[in-house]
């Protein structure tokens, strides 16, 4: 039986389109969970729809539609752009979905019995915006208006009867967990940030609202709908049927952006320990994609639109770009002319030359098939290596940059290799010594092509089929295994194109 992997998106709120910022949160989760198959798991892959709340209801009344009709509509858009971005989901969740309500009301039902829900008055402030609550000292005021200073969206004033969890509670709790798993939350940062936080002290959290209704009822209320960060976090359970059967939780990780971090290391670890359920391994908070020097959101006006760039640029080239230009962890700037760059450099010129030649040699002196290699001299073996263990390395720690960058000197490696050997002229020679030259460049093809899978599936697969390699069974096992004598390759078209 293979190991399993669980893994997970933020849920988006289809309050309005997609943008980069949500695309860079899916794509990079995309790139752990294949990576993950790389490695041999069974990997379950979840993402979709966060649609309760005051925002999405004043979204869809702004469009004089129904929440329903809103949400329907736009968590259409999220679902088509998985497929966009090829992303290898296993689940997409809605958490306007039967399956969902009865997880929530399952678990409210468990933190009432165990006596963490009281019934008070909430007096204070709440972004819409956010779906947060923020305490006085987290608030400044600016042109008359009051903003949360974390994230710069207005405040209103809200008092309502309200549910409370006993979060106040979980104060050392939290901060145990946070010392003995030092893995929890990452990168080391984000970590640090949440034990202040904490340490700083914990309110007892509203978790109910009763001035709207579109949300998930309170078990056994007419008034209280369910927090919406309550009713969302627990979609993370709900893909795992845990009240129901052999679930896969705990989750290997979440992955979210650092604007979501309280939500998922405090108050979701809060409400899981309550609950005596296991709590997620890690909690992996990236940086903002940002447009000059402010978070690209659609408030600010600021996005590119994934679907457009996509479509001028190329999947595997976006992709690639994001993954590799963006330090995994912290803020990245991106711009069209970077794009350019990236692309020409590492795709076109590096990659993307390395193969054309040595296939064009392949073609004309072997008939397009796997040369003979005759003895490998000693030099040749370091050509023949692959960085697999500093890559695992790097995967472990999330460092998906590092990972790439390595896959990119590697090549580089290989493209100064045969620079130096000069096949096409030891060709015209008849030297012999080709076809090890070319040998051992199909191989190492073979292997970027590999390694590259999760940032760029479907180039990779391409590549891969033209080296014969069974893309249904493509594994870091088969880094090791040279490509056989005389097999059959194709020629392939152009990778990827230059831009000036
Ligand atoms: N619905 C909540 C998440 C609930 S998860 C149980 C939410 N949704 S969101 O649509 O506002 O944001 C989803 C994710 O997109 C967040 O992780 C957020 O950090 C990410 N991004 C939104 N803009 C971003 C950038 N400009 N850059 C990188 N990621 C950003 O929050």
């Amino acid at each position: 039986m293979k190991k399993k992997y669980y893994i997970t998106t933020p849920i988006y709120y289809p309050s309005a389109k997609p943008h980069m910022g949500h695309a860079y949160s899916s794509i990079s989760a995309d790139f752990i969970a294949r990576y993950k198959r790389l490695e041999g798991y069974d990997v379950k892959f979840v993402t979709g729809t966060d649609e309760h709340g005051q925002k999405i209801q004043k979204s869809a009344d702004k469009r004089k539609l129904s929440p329903n009709v809103f949400c329907n509509e736009i968590s259409k858009v999220f679902l088509d752009l998985t497929k966009t971005l090829n992303l290898s989901n296993t689940d997409f969740i809605r958490t306007t979905e039967d399956r969902h309500h009865k997880t929530v009301q399952k678990l409210w039902k468990i933190l009432e019995e165990k006596k963490f829900i009281y019934l008070s008055k909430y007096s204070g402030w709440y972004s819409v915006s956010d779906e947060a609550f923020y305490t006085e000292s987290e608030i400044i005021e600016k042109d008359n208006i009051k903003l949360s200073v974390a994230s710069g969206s207005a405040v209103e004033w809200v008092e309502e009867e309200s549910y409370f969890f006993k979060l106040s509670q979980f104060q050392n709790l939290l901060i145990k967990h946070y010392e003995d798993n030092p893995e929890f939350i990452q990168p080391s940062s984000r970590r640090n940030e949440v034990m202040s936080f904490v340490k700083g002290g914990l309110n007892d959290l509203s978790i109910s609202r009763n001035s709207f209704k579109w949300g998930i009822s309170v078990p056994n209320s007419k008034d209280h709908i369910i927090y919406v960060w309550l009713d969302a976090l627990t979609n993370y359970l709900t893909a795992t049927n845990y009240f129901d059967e052999n679930s896969s939780w705990p989750a290997d990780v979440h992955i979210i952006g650092k604007d979501i971090l309280r939500f998922h290391a405090v108050y979701w670890p809060a409400f899981l320990l309550a609950a005596e359920i296991p709590l997620p391994k890690t909690i992996f908070g990236h940086g903002w994609i940002l447009s000059g020097d402010e978070k690209m959101s659609k408030s600010k006006g600021n996005i590119l639109d994934p679907i457009e760039v996509v479509n001028e640029f190329g999947l595997d080239e976006i992709r690639y770009y994001l993954m590799k230009e963006v330090m995994y962890g912290l803020d990245g700037n991106i711009n069209i002319d970077n794009l350019k760059n990236c692309i020409n450099s590492d795709l076109a010129n590096n990659i993307g030359n390395l193969s054309q030649r040595i296939f064009v040699l392949i073609n004309k002196y072997f008939s397009c098939k796997v040369p003979d290699p005759k003895p490998l001299l000693k030099d040749d073996q370091k050509f023949m290596d692959c960085p697999v263990e500093g890559l695992r390395k790097s995967m472990d720690s999330f460092e998906i940059h590092n990972y790439i960058r390595e896959v990119i000197s590697y090549s580089s490696k290989i493209n100064k290799f045969v620079n130096d050997e000069e096949p096409w002229t030891k060709a015209k020679n008849s030297d012999p010594r080709v076809g090890t030259i070319l040998y051992i460049a199909l191989n190492a093809l073979k292997n970027i092509f590999i390694l590259l899978h999760p940032v760029m599936p479907s180039k990779s697969e391409y590549y891969l089929s033209c080296l014969n390699v069974d893309t249904k069974n493509i594994s870091l096992e088969l880094i090791n295994k040279n490509l056989p004598i005389n097999v059959e390759l194709k020629m392939p078209g152009l990778m990827f194109k230059k831009y000036i």
